[in-house]
């Protein structure tokens, strides 16, 4: 059988020094189908070894004797004030990292002064979640549905979500991808279910993991004039979430939605598209006045509050974070709360030794950096 650790000998939460520490602790941990789940990635896992990677081979260009003693990490997103640019990024079940679920990410955000953007395939249903933090914002993700009733009805409900502050549609998941090691544990357990009840072995021999099956609803037919479906049924802010080049930046833009998501759904879409921190880069040289006209966020392998910093010095309006978050749910809303406050603290220290003290003010920036 597969054995599994137990996640009661887990470090304790003081041990718990940085975002990847959270992810470590859930690699060891937490149950071998959840890891393969939350841990996981496209084929290779080239896009996703390549956000983090890319993050680290931005330089900063610091500046000395400024007066670091009084700091503002604080930054308007989608019309909402928090005390750090950073939000949780939207992520399916996340009961599977730990029982509180997106409770313990909504309650957590809230304690730290920022957002969590939950999805439409969340574990929990959307009243528990935001009476989980009745007095924060939020921001709704959702992937569009074959059967479009189905799309529109949510975006009814929403309206009568006075939290929900901004809609985000995902849009770079036309099929959902190839994720070998959600496929193997499957393999696994289905070996398994055949063995003790001597059955037909029924996977998916083209991939049939759980982000696979649970994914097939999403319309692969969407296209950019169905932003205007989309607008006629909300009156929320629109958010593309999931850009992966400059031209399509653009094409955003000109079509009039309010943000766009620099992501590559943390590399669970295509494998091989860009790290995202290169397309953001590739923005700033082709398309400068996307930065202007629309909220620009970016997320993908964003581990350090370093990061943040340099997203912002770059034309960002925030960053969205994922599986640290996803993996802090193990420690329940304590872990949420740790894994944002380390995130404020890192943005603080890289903000003082940048010569940084107004964040909203070095937002496109390029001075910081040494590009
Ligand atoms: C995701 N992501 C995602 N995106 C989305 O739009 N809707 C969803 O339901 C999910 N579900 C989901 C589940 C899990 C377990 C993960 C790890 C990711 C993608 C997510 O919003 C985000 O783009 C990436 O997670 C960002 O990369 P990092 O921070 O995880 O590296």
């Amino acid at each position: 059988s597969v054995s599994e650790a137990d996640p009661e000998q887990k470090p304790p939460l003081e041990a718990i020094i940085n975002l990847n520490d959270f992810e470590e602790a859930f690699t060891k941990f937490g149950t071998k189908k959840a890891n393969a789940y939350i841990s996981g990635a496209s084929n290779d896992l080239l896009t996703l070894n390549a956000n983090k990677s890319y993050w680290q081979k931005l330089w900063f260009r610091p500046r000395v004797m400024r007066n670091v003693s009084a700091i503002n990490t604080e930054m308007n997103m989608l019309g909402c004030k928090v005390k750090m640019p950073a939000y949780i990024c939207p992520m399916g079940i996340a009961k599977v990292a730990g029982p509180e679920g997106e409770t313990a990410l909504a309650a957590g955000a809230a304690t730290a002064g920022i957002i969590h953007c939950t999805s439409v395939t969340a574990s929990y249903g959307l009243d528990e979640i935001l009476a989980s933090a009745p007095n924060n914002p939020f921001f709704y993700q959702l992937y569009v549905d074959k059967q479009r009733h189905k799309s529109e009805e949510i975006l009814r409900k929403l309206e009568t979500h006075k939290q929900i502050k901004a809609l985000f549609i995902t849009v770079d998941l036309a099929v959902v991808s190839k994720r070998e090691a959600d496929e193997r544990i499957r393999t696994q357990e289905a070996g398994l279910s055949v063995y003790l009840a001597g059955q037909q072995n029924k996977v998916d021999k083209k991939g049939g993991g759980l982000a696979r099956t649970t994914g097939s609803f999403i319309d692969w037919a969407l296209s950019w004039d169905d932003l205007a479906w989309v607008r006629k049924h909300t009156k929320l802010p629109i958010v593309v979430k999931g850009i992966q080049s400059a031209v399509d930046a653009k094409l955003a833009m000109q079509m009039g939605c309010q943000g766009i998501v620099v992501s590559n759904h943390g590399g669970r879409a295509l494998d091989n598209a860009p790290a995202t921190i290169l397309t953001l880069l590739e923005m700033r040289r082709d398309c400068p006045e996307v930065f202007d006209k629309l909220e620009v966020f970016i997320d993908g392998g964003v581990r350090r509050g370093s990061d943040i910093l340099k997203a912002v010095c770059l034309g960002a309006r925030g960053v969205g974070v994922g599986r640290p978050f996803q993996c802090s749910v193990m420690y329940n809303k304590e872990g949420v709360e740790q894994c944002a406050e380390i995130l404020q603290d890192e943005l603080e220290t890289a903000m003082r030794l940048c010569g940084v003290t107004d964040l909203e003010n070095a937002r496109g920036d390029l001075s910081y950096l040494n590009t």
